[in-house]
């Protein structure tokens, strides 16, 4: 409750999949299907993170990468915004990056760090750069030596289905998240 969208959440949104996972994927803020269920991912993105997620998994099986049953899936926001609209002075994603921080931390077997979308990289790179400058390019982000490798969201490549160049660009990102596994 350290922000307004504590008060109109109804529920909090932390995390799926296997904290001994490798590979955790970062997103940005439950959505309507993520706070009724409470679980990331669950909607429409999600569905599209699990379709990439599976062809990661059929990569990593062709170059002789161990691939987690179960990545671990979390967002920087754990409430979902009123109306999915983040606060524009950034208020709930200070108050909320603390935890991620904590969370990520505690996840003993992390290698890399897929961040979903322009809020999880600017959060995890501490950058107010564009999406479009920050993937593509992997960094080793402030605790252990973990990779960190921003891709445009689920939600922006649905919107332009047919933008083929940023569905490839999107798929090199995450062929050098399967590599950074190794
Ligand atoms: N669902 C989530 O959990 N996070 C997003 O960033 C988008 C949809």
């Amino acid at each position: 409750r350290g922000c307004p969208h504590g008060e109109t959440r109804t529920q909090t949104v932390f995390a799926k999949g296997d904290p001994l996972s490798t590979l955790c994927f970062v997103g940005e803020a439950p959505g309507e299907e993520e706070d009724a269920q409470g679980l990331p991912f669950v909607g429409d993105s999600g569905r599209f993170l699990d379709r990439q997620i599976a062809a990661m998994r059929e990569y990593a099986t062709s170059i002789g990468v161990e691939f987690p049953a179960a990545p671990y899936v979390c967002n920087v926001l754990k409430c979902r915004p009123q109306g999915n609209k983040l606060l524009a002075d950034g208020a709930d994603i200070a108050a909320c990056s603390a935890h991620l921080w904590a969370q990520l931390r505690l996840l003993p077997n992390l290698q890399v760090i897929v961040a979903v979308g322009r809020v999880a990289a600017q959060t995890l790179l501490g950058s107010e750069e564009a999406i479009s400058k920050l993937r593509g390019v992997p960094s080793l982000i402030g605790f252990g030596a973990v990779l960190c490798i921003p891709i445009y969201h689920p939600a922006y490549l649905l919107r332009r289905r047919n933008n083929k160049a940023l569905h490839t660009k999107t798929w090199a990102d995450l062929k050098l998240a399967v590599e950074g596994l190794r």
